[in-house]
Formats: structure tokens, sequence, C-alpha cells
């Protein structure tokens, strides 16, 4: 369980350390990195080769899609191993043209993009690709949240890489299916509306992790059922089994988005129902509707008064959705990680 008692009481005493006075070897000390999502103990208290806030901006900045992914994957690996940890109180200046991508996909407005049928392979390798481009994204994601935000406890970093390294593999799991169907990452438009809510929350870590995590990345563990259930029908199995992977670590994003938010909201006297609420409205978040994963979300941290509220929305009774009686969603893919 990530929200044990000792997992808040290393989360809330690495808090106290402010921008600017943390050692800058302070996650170094595996009792920070204790936070029951990460690897306890696994770090070496001798000093670290590398500070991974530096290494995740750099990848952040690689526009190799295949590079930066195994960037994100090292580099969570070196954290673990002792080999890079982060340091809370290096504050970076941004470098222009944020984040490194790769000519192709041409970004264009989401109504612009076509939507085609499952039933055709043209039409489940444009859904692959579609997919491919969250997970892309959603490493941009992760990275950023890993170098922007100073003053943050040790194991809000640690969190963030593992995030990093997770959507990194769910990019290339997706990217080898792609290449099944005989296409690549890049061979079709897509929309910036993930990055979008990054930018917009670039100088409020309390609105990213009320916005991206636990807004945007909990609306995928909604649209997973549907879209997996789509696949199967269309007897896709393999792709079906890569759906899994991701709801399975999606799971895991959101509970750390839950963890962080309300770690912030502890720590500022706020509560976090009105917080949310306020955030939602001040930057413009998506409309939350259903149907919903209550299933997903409740093991993903959100409390019986926040699924109650998303019952009210949906019209729904209180009990779990399944994912076969999940409707098909009325637009394709938005899984947004
Ligand atoms: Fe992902
Ligand atoms: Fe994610």
């Amino acid at each position: 369980m990530m929200f044990a008692a000792s997992s808040a009481s290393s989360a809330s005493s690495a808090s106290l350390v402010s921008p600017g006075l943390s050692p800058a070897r302070s996650s170094a000390d595996p009792s920070a990195l204790h936070d029951g999502t990460s690897a306890p103990g696994e770090a070496r208290t001798d000093a670290p080769a590398q500070c991974a806030r530096t290494a995740a901006l750099a990848a952040l900045c690689e526009a190799d899609p295949a590079t930066k992914a195994a960037a994100a994957r090292t580099l969570y690996a070196d954290v673990l191993e002792g080999r890079a940890a982060c340091s809370a109180h290096l504050e970076f200046a941004e470098p222009a043209g944020l984040p490194g991508r790769p000519a192709r996909p041409e970004l264009v407005d989401p109504r612009q993009l076509t939507r085609r049928g499952m039933q055709s392979p043209q039409g489940r390798a444009v859904l692959l690709h579609a997919l491919a481009h969250i997970e892309f994204n959603a490493i941009n994601l992760a990275l950023d949240a890993v170098w922007r935000f100073a003053g943050m406890p040790a194991a809000f970093y640690v969190d963030w890489l593992k995030i990093a390294a997770e959507e990194a593999y769910h990019f290339s799991l997706l990217s080898a299916r792609l290449a099944e169907y005989g296409h690549a990452y890049g061979d079709f438009p897509a929309h910036d509306g993930l990055w979008d809510m990054c930018e917009r929350t670039r100088a409020d870590v309390l609105a990213r992790m009320a916005l991206v995590p636990r807004t945007l990345e909990a609306r995928g563990l909604d649209a997973s059922p549907p879209i997996r259930a789509r696949l199967q029908q269309a007897g896709d199995q393999a792709s079906a089994a890569i759906l899994d992977v991701i709801l399975r670590d999606e799971i895991g994003h959101v509970l750390i988005g839950n963890r962080w938010f309300r770690h912030l909201c502890e720590g500022g006297a706020l509560d976090p129902y009105e917080t949310y609420a306020r955030l939602a409205d001040q930057y413009h978040a998506p409309k939350l509707r259903g149907p919903f994963n209550f299933e997903a979300r409740r093991e993903a941290g959100f409390d019986e008064a926040e699924l109650a509220a998303l019952t009210a929305l949906a019209g729904l009774d209180a009990s779990p959705v399944a994912p076969a009686e999940a409707a098909a969603p009325a637009t394709p893919p938005s899984a947004d990680s």
C-alpha cells in the first residue's frame, strides 16, 4: 500500500527542505527514497555521479523518441542503483523549444484528426499511433515534473522518474506493435493537448498534480476498458494485452498524482476538494464526463467523496463499472497517457 504511515512521514519530513537550502545530495539518503512506490533502501550512500534532475531535462530536450525513451528508463535505473540522485535545490533556466520532439508527427487541431473504425488494420494502426503519441507526451510530462519543480521531497522526483520510465516502456510497446502493422511513430498526424496542460501549469506544481495525473491521466483510466474491448472485438489480442499493461501502470501514476496533490494541499492547509475545483476552473481543465472506471479510480487513490461526485456527474449509481459494461466512448481514444 502506497500510503503507508512510513511513506507519509518520510514525505512530510522531506517537505521541510526548502528551495535553496537543501543539500545537493539529500536524495542519496535511502530514507528519503522510502516512499512506498520507489525502491526503499536501494540507493547507495556514496556520492552520486550525476544529478538526475539535470539528466531529466537533457532527456526532455532529446528529439529522437527512441533515444528519449531509452534515456528515461536508464535514468530511473541509475537513481535506483545510486548512480544518480536528485538535487532538489537546483533551479534551471528553461531552454527554448521544449519538449524535444521529432519533425513528425505533424501536430494539428484535434478536430482535423480522422477517425476510423477499429475493424480495419488501418483503423487500428491509427489508434495505436494515437496511443503512442500520448505515451510520448507522457514521457515528456513526467521528465518535466522532475527538472521543473525545485524544493520538493526526494521521493517526488523518484516517483516521477518511475513514471517517465513506465511511459517510455508503454511507448516502446506501442511502437513495436505499430511496426507490426507496417507503421512507425510519426506516420499519422497528432494533437498536442497533453503538453498544452503541461505548459499551462508550468509555474504551479499543485496545479500540475491536480490537472495532469489526477485529471488527464485519470481520464485514461476511464477510456482504457472500452478501447481494449474494441480491440479484442476486432481480434487484436496483442494490442489488447498492451492496453492491460498500460492500465495497470497508469493506476500507479494517478495514485502518485493523488499522493502529491494531497501532500501539497496538507502543506498549504488547503481543502483538497475546493482546491481541485478552483484549479480545474482556473486552468480550464477538460470537463469530466462518464462513463468512469470507478474501480480503477478507487485503486488510484480517489476517495469515496470524489467518487460520489463523479457518480453524480455521470448520473450513474455508485457501483464500479466493469470493463464489459463500459460503453464505447463517443470519441476515439482520449486516454491521456
Ligand atoms: Fe502511459
Ligand atoms: Fe501515465
